[in-house]
């Protein structure tokens, strides 16, 4: 009886010893997983919507997934952001009217279609501003670019980074343009933006204004007979495959800002609007690392599938600047100092 007994207590006595164990090791894979895990399954406080116009696979789009990758981590779940690539919330000046009501959290948009509503950021695009890459990131990253991002404020959105985009050049269906006087009389499509239009102007071409979505179709259909965009976005939307003579003139290295509503900006404590500043920046390096590399990726995709490139020679370069110099006054009259200092700064050596 005794040993049936003692044998009872050793077997309560093993019980506990294992369900203890079942205990701790439940805790530490609870630890060990809990991130990802409860990410998932937490219902967050805020959910926002992040506009972008790109494709899924460039590197604005995996940028912001980055970003809203990060947003969700760093506030443990209580911050997601869905990010909608592809323009389906709809074309860039669309959405920035949409942010100032708060439609739409957060966006990456282009610089020219952001001085539509703000116009002192035409400064920041003006045709042959930068000398190169080095340069402009030198003034972006500086106190220049700084200020600009708080002139977003003009317009009720908050300005969170600088993205790359890399150099525009002309594109053109039928015929190439390899001096000045090919470009005159050809109708060139534009962003919907007003200095972009007077540039294409001031070099005899006339400027016809489409959204992104429809360049394809414009070209294809013949309402243009080129158009004007960086490496990436020329892939990207197959826009060698109706036009496929590339000239490189590099007019203009148009920035584009992430943007935060300030309807959205304004329900964010202190401590959030800093985790997603800090998550901002951290993608837009991220992002400009991922650009230089599509940049390349792109030039050659496209010339693997039949773009010609014409590289404009130096003198026709000069002649094209030299055309272009009127939209410096007319556009940014009020800040000729601004513009001083960023020539100036493409004096000093990296
Ligand atoms: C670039 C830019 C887009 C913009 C487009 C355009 O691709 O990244 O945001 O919409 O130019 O030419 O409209």
């Amino acid at each position: 009886m005794k040993d049936m007994e003692r044998e009872r207590k050793g077997w309560k006595k093993n019980r506990i010893g294992i369900l203890a164990a079942l205990l701790i090791i439940l805790s530490a894979a609870a630890i060990l997983f809990w991130p990802e895990q409860n990410l998932e399954e937490r219902v967050p406080e805020y959910v926002f919507t992040y506009a972008e116009n790109q494709a899924q696979d460039y590197p604005t789009t995996l940028g912001a997934m980055k970003f809203a990758e990060m947003v969700e981590v760093r506030t443990e779940g209580r911050i997601r952001i869905l990010v909608y690539a592809e323009g389906v919330k709809g074309a860039e000046n669309d959405i920035i009217r949409q942010m100032k009501f708060g439609g739409i959290d957060f966006a990456r948009v282009s610089l020219s279609q952001l001085a539509e509503y703000i116009p002192e950021m035409n400064v920041l695009q003006l045709p042959y501003l930068y000398l190169d890459s080095e340069h402009m990131w030198r003034v972006l990253d500086g106190e220049i670019g700084i200020n600009f991002l708080d002139y977003a404020g003009d317009y009720g959105l908050v300005g969170l980074s600088w993205y790359d985009a890399g150099a525009r050049s002309f594109y053109t269906a039928h015929r190439p343009i390899t001096c000045l006087e090919d470009i005159e009389g050809m109708r060139i499509r534009v962003q919907e933006s007003d200095m972009m239009a007077d540039m294409v102007e001031a070099l005899g071409a006339s400027a016809v204004k489409i959204g992104y979505a429809d360049v394809y179709s414009g070209l294809e259909r013949g309402l243009v007979d080129g158009a004007e965009n960086n490496w990436p976005s020329y892939e990207s939307m197959n826009h060698d495959e109706v036009a496929r003579y590339f000239t490189v003139d590099e007019h203009t290295r148009v920035p584009e800002m992430q943007i935060c509503s300030e309807k959205t900006w304004e329900k964010l404590s202190e401590e959030d609007r800093n985790i997603i500043l800090e998550c901002a920046q951290e993608s837009a390096l991220y992002e400009r690392k991922l650009w230089q590399e599509r940049e390349n990726d792109s030039k050659h995709s496209a010339i693997l599938r039949g773009a010609e490139v014409i590289e404009l020679p130096a003198e026709e370069k000069e002649r094209f600047q030299a055309a272009v110099q009127g939209v410096y006054e007319k556009y940014c009259g009020d800040y000729m100092d601004i513009i001083d200092q960023i020539i100036e700064a493409g004096k000093v050596e990296d």
